[in-house]
């Protein structure tokens, strides 16, 4: 009898830390590997330039993980041996983090490692912009300042508005490379400046050297 009430219990105890972790979705979040994109497809060029476009109705359909790795990796990924990237930066300062929101939590991409490290679990996809469209649409995408990697750059005195510029031409370029991958692949996407900075700044836990520059919300067209 003693035996079989001490089975139970563990048994009750087992259920009890499978549902704690697994129930909350926590198993789940952890870094994702992305896979290295597919050079030879896309529409050319010319093409891409032709059907970029803004567009605002997205449907639910997720985007698939070679669908996501490759336009983070157009985005900034690294493209050739010496570790540069997709989009220009100057001075080759890495200054704009890539934050990726997703139905189930936000990421930060790692360019190097060509990975998404886990920042936060939960949908926070509403607080990405004050346009209805950015809580169903699969992705949204998050440009972010870090002011701290000039301080060990080769121009840690620059001027604040050289800085602020600098990094808003690096976040644009990333931005436009998406645009182009996503007018290649058949996806709708739209550049934003509308976003509460300070909402979504604790959601990214960012910190105070930490500045939202630009949102880019991106899925399949309704
Ligand atoms: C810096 C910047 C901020 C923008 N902010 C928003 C925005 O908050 N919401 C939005 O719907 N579109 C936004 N747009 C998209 C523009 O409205 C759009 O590019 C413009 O209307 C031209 O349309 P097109 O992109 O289809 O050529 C923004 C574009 C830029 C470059």
């Amino acid at each position: 009898m003693e035996k079989l009430l001490s089975s139970c219990l563990i048994a009750i105890m087992l259920v009890f830390c499978c549902t704690s972790v697994f129930g909350q979705g926590q198993a789940e979040f952890k870094t994702i590997k992305l896979e290295p994109p597919t050079l030879e497809k896309g529409v050319s060029i010319m093409q891409a330039l032709k059907q970029r476009k803004s567009v605002r109705e997205f449907s639910d359909q997720q985007l698939a993980v070679p669908v996501l790795s490759e336009l983070l990796w157009a985005a900034n990924g690294v493209n050739r041996d010496d570790g540069k990237r997709t989009a220009p930066a100057a001075m080759n300062i890495q200054a704009v983090d890539l934050y990726v929101m997703l139905q189930e939590g936000v990421y930060l991409y790692d360019a190097v490692k060509h990975e998404l490290a886990p920042v936060a679990p939960g949908d926070f996809r509403k607080a990405a912009g004050m346009q209805p469209f950015v809580a169903t649409a699969p992705l949204n995408l998050l440009y972010v300042a870090d002011f701290d990697k000039f301080k060990t750059s080769q121009v840690p005195d620059a001027p604040e508005i050289a800085k602020l510029t600098w990094v808003a031409v690096a976040a644009g370029c990333q931005a436009q490379n998406v645009a182009l991958y996503c007018a290649s692949e058949g996806l709708g996407n739209v550049v934003r400046a509308s976003f509460d900075a300070q909402k979504l700044a604790e959601i990214l836990q960012l910190r105070p050297a930490q500045s939202i520059l630009l949102a880019q919300t991106i899925g399949y067209s309704k």
